[in-house]
């Protein structure tokens, strides 16, 4: 039998972080030819993980332009995917989440009548504009995928309320989840020394990340005019931010926290700093997707900077709470949390809904066994929390 080819494509930060794992696996698994493909839609984001995984690529189209519309990520990365697909000619080609690159990739093999693995299917907020353009580019990649790996059981209801055929569908657990177990160490040093000049017995660490499309302009001023009001408010806080190197982020977060002596403003971290720099935070606030699923795993409580997510199982845990982008709001909530011990500590649970760390070898099982060549499927994902 000949070997199985399959083509990974990733494009940005949080891609390359979930597909690690499983493009790592799928590189050691007898009998399967693993190719890596990257658009590059992020170009330093995505270098800094490639490197820290050991990641090496076969193709990269190197797309990436400041301030890049979806057009020409949609536009560049297609044409570009195209010819790696028809050089390649691979039996399935995986993608992975709801960004750009992910959509481009799925319509690409689409089009060559290669079929396509979506890893992180199912997710669902139910508003086309929320987040924006990542909403529709799940559920066109719903339609585009013929195997879905659904991360949890919410996800997989999600795609199963769209009719693809149900013994497609398969619940895995999230992929992140494998990663983060690689990362995060109890006696880590961090190697920039501004990190290490934080003081995480004294000082309370508020951990921030924010990016979204939507939140960019008035909702992003609105997230740091509450940061600036925290810290004003508890002379025992400290902010760290690592800031996305989207310039439309940088210059507001830099207008309102630049200069504040509290607030520590840093370039991306690669995971390993980030993921120890989150386990070591006393709150996280975030509107980033695989933040949210991340700091419940590792007991640190959330307060997620957007109007609504597609990732509930969180906030039903009681460990993560939907805080919306208003300034007077957010100040609200975290003063609660930073008041209160009982209710710091009801929410600063580890709880893991969103993977037990062996997603990765799920879905490469269920690769196997849709090419015929494991007799039967894995068990599904289900939480122990
Ligand atoms: C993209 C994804 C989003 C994901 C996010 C992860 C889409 C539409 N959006 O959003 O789903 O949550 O990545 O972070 O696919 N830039 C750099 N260097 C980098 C990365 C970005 O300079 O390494 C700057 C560039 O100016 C780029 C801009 O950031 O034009 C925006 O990048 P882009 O990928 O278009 O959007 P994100 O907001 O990062
Ligand atoms: N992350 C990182 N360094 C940072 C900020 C985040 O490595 O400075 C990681 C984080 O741990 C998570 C991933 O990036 O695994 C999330 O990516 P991002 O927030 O860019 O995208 P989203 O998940 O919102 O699509």
């Amino acid at each position: 039998m000949s070997d199985l080819k399959v083509l990974s494509i990733i494009g940005t930060r949080p891609e390359a972080i979930k597909m690690a794992p499983l493009v790592r696996l799928l590189g050691k698994t007898a009998g399967v030819q693993s190719t890596l493909a990257l658009t590059a839609q992020h170009r330093e984001m995505l270098d800094q993980v490639l490197q820290l995984f050991g990641l090496r690529a076969s193709h990269d189209l190197d797309i990436m332009r400041p301030e890049q519309s979806l057009t020409h990520i949609t536009a560049r990365a297609l044409e570009g995917l195209e010819r790696i697909i028809a050089a390649e000619v691979p039996d399935l080609v995986l993608v992975q989440g709801d960004t750009t690159t992910t959509f481009a990739g799925a319509l690409a093999a689409f089009y060559h009548r290669v079929a396509v693995g979506h890893v992180e299917a199912g997710l669902r907020t139910g508003d086309r504009y929320a987040p924006f353009p990542e909403e529709i580019n799940r559920r066109l990649n719903g339609v585009l995928s013929e195997l879905h790996f659904a991360p949890t059981s919410a996800a997989r209801d999600n795609l199963l309320a769209e009719n693809p055929p149900p013994e497609q569908v398969h619940v895995t657990g999230n992929t992140v989840i494998d990663a983060l177990r690689t990362t995060v160490r109890p006696h880590f040093c961090f190697a920039d020394p501004a990190l290490v000049s934080v003081d995480f017995a004294a000082n309370r660490v508020l951990l921030v990340e924010a990016h979204r499309r939507e939140n960019l302009g008035e909702p992003l001023e609105q997230i740091c005019g509450a940061l600036v009001d925290l810290l004003s408010r508890f002379d025992d806080l400290r902010l760290v931010f690592p800031v996305h190197r989207n310039p439309g982020v940088r210059r507001t977060v830099y207008r309102f926290l630049g200069d504040h002596p509290r607030a520590l403003l840093l370039d991306p971290l690669d995971p390993l700093s980030f993921h120890n720099l989150m386990a070591r935070a006393h709150l996280v606030l975030t509107d980033s997707g695989g933040i949210q699923e991340e700091a419940p795993s590792l007991g640190r409580p959330v307060l997620v900077l957007r109007r609504v997510t597609e990732r509930p199982e969180a906030v039903r845990a009681g460990t993560a709470l939907l805080a919306g982008t208003s300034r007077q709001h957010i100040v609200e909530l975290a003063t609660h949390l930073l008041t209160d011990d009982e209710a710091y500590r009801g929410m600063a649970r580890a709880v893991n809904p969103y993977g037990d760390g062996r997603a990765s070898e799920r879905i490469r099982d269920h690769i196997l066994h849709y090419f015929g060549r494991l007799p039967s499927p894995p068990e599904p994902f289900t939480p122990l929390d």
